[in-house]
This record gives C-alpha cells, structure tokens and sequence, in this order.
C-alpha cells in the first residue's frame, strides 16, 4: 500500500526521497533509514536555493586534471584539484540545468542530481565529451587537460638504468578546439586559460584560435587564483570585450560565469 501511495505521488509530481539502507530501528537490516540530514538538505537546495533559469537546458562541464601513463606506475598530469568545475557543475544543477560533468581524478565529492562520468586521460575525456556534445546546450572546458601524453605507453614497468631518460611525447586532441570547430548554432562554449604571464592577450588568442564564445582567465601568480584554492580571481572574455571580477568564492565565481554564458545563450 505505501509502495502504491509512493507511485500516486509521483504521479502527482511529488519527488520522493529514498530512505538509506541500513540497521533500521525494528532491528532489521535494509532500505528504510532516514536518509542523513545533510542529503535531505541537498534535496530542499536542489528545489529552493536558486531560480531555475537554466531549466531545460542539458550542460556539459569538464573538470579536474587527465592522467597521461608512461607506464602502469607512472603518469603525467597538473596540479588541477578540480574545484572550479565542481562549482559549476553545482551551480547548473542548482539553477534548473541537467547536467554532465565529465572529471579527471580529483578528491572532490561530486556534487549530486548530476551525471557523473569519470574519465582518465585526454582521451578517455574527449571521447565522453563527444558523445554527449550534440544534445549540450552550454559546455563549460574546465579541465586541465594534458596537452601531451606519452607516444608510447609501456606494459610493464620501466626499470631504471645508470644512464639519464627521456620520455617522447606526442600531442593530444584538443577537444575544446574540435568543439569549436563543430559548434551548432545557439550553442555556447565556454573555454578556460590559465596563464603566468600576458593573460588577457594569451586568453584572447585563445577566444579566437578555438572559435568560442567565452574564455574564463585566470593569473595562476596572482594570490586568490589558481589551483586548490576555494577563491577564484578571474576575467571573462567575450567577442564583445572583458571584464574582470573581484575575488570571490569558487561558487560565486561559477555563478557569474554562469549569468555570462546565459546572456550569450
Ligand atoms: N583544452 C582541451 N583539450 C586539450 C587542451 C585544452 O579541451 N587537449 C581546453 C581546456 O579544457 C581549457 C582550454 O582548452 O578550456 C585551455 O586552452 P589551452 O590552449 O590548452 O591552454 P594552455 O594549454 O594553457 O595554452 P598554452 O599551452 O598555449 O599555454
């Protein structure tokens, strides 16, 4: 009869929280706990916490460093921790968006109500890009994608030898570019640069070369941006000019990338 009652509202379109699964209070062992507090509070978000402007709307985020093996012990990557794209990720979900947020390894909780692909290397993330490109309205390259990966990836391990090692490289597909270059109408796409030095003229380049409608800039030097931070300090360029935001949490800084791509929605 619950189990009846539970379709009836669906039906209705309540949304039902499914109880945990665990030791429950008549001493049995299954699904029928209260879900944790801090899950249900995830839920009352999801529905209060921000207007659903993006409702409708499937995005696409990338997030988070690739790996690029050598060799089953050793591989090439960045100090990416993947904070930026989580935040957006979490923003979209939160504004209305169904959201896809393909990820390289990170420590991070993903944020929930979202698809969560996990992915490797540059490969491995453009391949789940691609397959998901045709139905994404808003994409937002977050990642740190490797630039290189090694021409040979060995089976086994590498011994060392006295004498010094190089590692041959080769490049990878530059998936942001290859989206731009297959860019429907309507579409918007979002890159992100991360510069030391001549940010603006670098991201500008950048704006252009992969045919996008935003690049999202950040100074890796300047104290507040960067890598593993909660703060961003970042500067949004469009065709129609740049503007710089002031230092402001991950999430707000996700928020206002979010306003920006919205507008050239
Ligand atoms: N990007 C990508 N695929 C790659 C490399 C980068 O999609 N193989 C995306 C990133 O997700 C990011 C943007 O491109 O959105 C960064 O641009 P990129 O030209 O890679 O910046 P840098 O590598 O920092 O530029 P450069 O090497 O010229 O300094």
């Amino acid at each position: 009869i619950t189990q009846d009652n539970l379709k009836k509202l669906v039906h209705y379109g309540f949304e039902i929280i499914s109880p945990a699964t665990g030791l429950l209070a008549c001493n049995d062992v299954g699904e029928g706990k209260m879900p944790e507090p801090e899950i249900l509070f995830e839920y009352i978000l999801k529905h209060l916490a921000m207007e659903k402007d993006l409702a409708g709307k499937k995005v696409i985020v990338t997030a988070g460093p690739t790996q690029e093996a050598i060799d089953p012990v050793r591989f090439i990557t960045n100090h990416s921790t993947g904070k930026m794209g989580y935040a957006l990720a979490k923003v979209c979900m939160l504004r209305g968006a169904q959201v896809a947020l393909i990820t390289g390894k990170t420590a991070l909780a993903a944020p929930m109500f979202t698809e969560v692909i996990h992915v490797t290397s540059a490969k491995d993330m453009y391949e789940a890009v691609c397959e998901r490109i045709d139905k994404a309205d808003i994409v937002f390259k977050a990642a740190a994608v490797a630039d290189y990966t090694p021409s040979i990836t060995y089976d086994n391990k590498v011994k060392k030898k006295e004498s010094d090692l190089s590692v041959p490289l080769k490049r990878t597909d530059d998936i942001l570019k290859y989206l731009g270059t297959k860019k429907r109408p309507g579409q918007i796409l979002c890159g992100f640069s991360m510069e030391t030095e001549n940010m603006l003229e670098n991201s500008q380049a950048k704006l252009i070369k992969k045919n996008v409608d935003m690049i999202v800039a950040n100074n890796l030097k300047v104290a507040g941006a960067g890598f593993g931070t909660d703060t961003n300090i970042v500067t949004l360029i469009t065709k129609d000019g740049f503007r710089e935001l002031p230092l402001m949490s991950k999430f707000n800084t996700a928020n206002a990338i979010v306003d920006t791509a919205l507008e050239l929605y």
